[in-house]
């Protein structure tokens, strides 16, 4: 083991050295899973479904050597892990090569300068539909105060709409330019309907990990008698406010604290679409160690389809800028509000057919993937892969093109984007490689005025935020992680269709302070064939 940590040491040694190393051997495979009942086709890790959780503590190093033991390439991405100065170990096809089949990949993670409830997900062709997703959470080091009392326990939930048929099903409906139906079920945990099962102590108060790690639906989650105080969001201590149900949208984390202080019997978890008809809900047990009956009634039902309660709720949630994050500092001495953004970006979906196919697009560009990671065309200096500025700065309003759409960023700048919903649905968009303030969110269209009901004091710093139907939101960015980082839909059909683009932050210093070199394991793929990384 010892040899093991220097060699690794040697090998890895860059920023993080000083910090604990974590080691994980994951093997990937396909295996018989019965989420609805049924016998379906899943992407286990290590046997299991959905996959381990990740535990680590602010800064570890995190080694996962992932063999991919099913027929097709296979990448997992980490939602909300920063990869600082490394997007190279981000995961997804505009970052890193995918593993072919039957080979491995190890990646090199580190937490740095990072607290909170995340998860990981494999994000080629349309895997997450089938499993290989699991939680990842960031405990605060020791001597950092958090800012609520140790939770008897501390569990994952991951809740997503799930669908009977298999990734290779719906891939096909979506590669032959048709929509997904409508999923089929709810899932909690892997599970579905009285499927999760959680024990809980009487008098005590736990901490519940909730991530939608779904397709296509916001959900709501609650819990039958109990209501649930919101500690943390992505990586931020929220100021602690109870709620009796709480939206968990696309791609998002949130941890809350229950306490177990009702009689003692077994409770309803329920998790539920948001904004559809039909609503489809599936429930789990919450389940008293000294109870005496079963679950009983009818499951709590959820709030209307009407958005004003889920935008109040989303406002409501704010940063206590006195707690500390991952430093011991409090969270809000950095004074976001006072810096000025030096530019505003503006992006807006829109969904329709390009020859004959549904595609989707942001500012009228569909992405489509190029033949080569867009970071190691990049780092190789390979052209005719991607053209930086292929993607405007604001809605065009024109009609939906194809290309390999990438936005140029200055490192160090701190700027505004607004996302613009013109469509009836609600959308989710994740940034990877930061965390952003979420400073607004209206009904109807933004407009310079709009700046005027900012929160530019106590916003949530997060990875992933919804905009409503015919609405917007915006976000504050500091874009100080150098790399080239994917800006998605969380609506799995919808980026697989075009909307998401590639933010290049770039700087023209070399220095491994402020980007590290392509990792020597790195795999190379497409025109970066037979490129050498680093010598030995
Ligand atoms: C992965 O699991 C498969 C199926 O159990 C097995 O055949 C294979 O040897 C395993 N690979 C590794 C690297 O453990
Ligand atoms: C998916 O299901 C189809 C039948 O509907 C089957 O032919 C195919 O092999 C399955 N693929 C996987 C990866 O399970
Ligand atoms: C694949 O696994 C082997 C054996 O565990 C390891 O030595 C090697 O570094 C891994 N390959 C990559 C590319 O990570
Ligand atoms: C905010 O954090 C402080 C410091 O840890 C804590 O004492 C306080 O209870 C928190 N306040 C709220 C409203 O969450
Ligand atoms: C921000 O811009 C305002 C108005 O242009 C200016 O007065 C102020 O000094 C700027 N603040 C900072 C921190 O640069």
């Amino acid at each position: 083991m010892l040899l093991q940590l220097l060699v690794l040491f040697v090998a890895f040694a860059i920023g993080g050295a000083e910090d604990p190393y974590r080691f994980f051997t994951w093997n990937v495979t396909y295996g018989d899973i019965y989420p609805l009942g049924v016998r379906q086709q899943g992407i286990l890790i290590n046997g299991q479904f959905p996959g381990p959780d990740i535990y680590s503590v602010t800064n570890d190093n995190i080694i996962i050597n992932v063999f991919n033991s099913l027929d097709e390439p296979f990448l997992i991405s980490w939602n909300g892990i920063q990869n600082r100065r490394n997007s190279y170990e981000d995961g997804v096809y505009g970052t890193t090569c995918p593993i072919p089949p039957g080979k491995n990949f190890t990646y090199i993670l580190q937490m740095k300068d990072q607290i909170g409830s995340f998860f990981y997900f494999p994000s080629l062709g349309f895997h997450k539909a089938a499993g290989g997703f699991g939680g990842i959470r960031i405990l605060s080091r020791p001597r950092i105060p958090v800012p609520f009392p140790d939770p008897a326990d501390d569990y994952t939930i991951l809740i997503g709409d799930w669908y009977q048929a298999n990734h290779t099903d719906l891939r096909a409906i979506l590669d032959g330019g048709k929509k997904l139906p409508f999923p089929d079920g709810v899932l909690i945990n892997g599970r579905g309907l009285n499927g999760a099962f959680f024990t809980v102590e009487q008098g005590k108060t736990y901490r519940l990990r909730i991530s939608n790690i779904g397709l296509q639906n916001s959900l709501n989650f609650r819990i039958q008698g109990h209501k649930m105080t919101v500690v943390e969001v992505e990586g931020t201590h929220t100021v602690q406010t109870t709620y009796s149900s709480l939206d968990v949208h696309l791609g998002q984390s949130y941890s809350v604290l229950v306490t177990a202080d009702q009689s003692p019997q077994d409770y309803y978890i329920v998790a539920s679409t948001r904004f559809t008809t039909p609503i489809l809900t599936t429930t789990g047990v919450l389940h008293y160690a000294n109870s005496n009956s079963p679950v009983s009634g009818p499951p709590p039902g959820g709030p209307t389809i009407e958005i004003d309660w889920s935008l109040n709720q989303a406002r409501s949630i704010r940063t206590n800028l006195t707690a500390s994050g991952p430093r011991p500092n409090p969270q809000g001495s950095y004074h976001y509000g006072m810096i000025n953004t030096t530019r505003t970006i503006r992006l807006s979906s829109s969904a329709g057919q390009v020859n004959g196919k549904q595609r989707y697009a942001v500012n009228s560009v569909s992405f489509v993937p190029a033949d080569t990671p867009l970071k190691l065309a990049d780092y190789f200096k390979i052209d005719g892969v991607f053209r930086v500025g292929s993607i405007s700065d604001a809605p065009t309003g024109g009609g939906i093109y194809l290309d390999t759409s990438v936005m140029h960023a200055d490192y160090r700048s701190f700027i505004e984007i607004v996302f613009e919903n013109n469509e009836d649905i609600i959308q989710s968009y994740h940034l990877s490689g930061y965390s952003f303030f979420v400073v607004g969110m209206d009904g109807g269209q933004w407009t310079p005025a709009s700046r005027d009901q900012y929160n530019l004091r106590d916003a949530v710093s997060r990875c992933t935020t919804q905009v409503y139907p015919n609405s917007w939101t915006a976000i504050y960015v500091a874009l100080d992680n150098v790399g080239m980082w994917n800006l998605r839909s969380e609506f799995w059909a919808r980026q697989y269709l075009g909307q998401q683009f590639y933010l290049r932050v770039y700087t023209t210093s070399t220095s491994f302070r402020d980007e590290y070199p392509i990792p020597k394991n790195a795999l190379v793929c497409g025109r970066a064939s037979g490129r050498r990384t680093r010598p030995l």
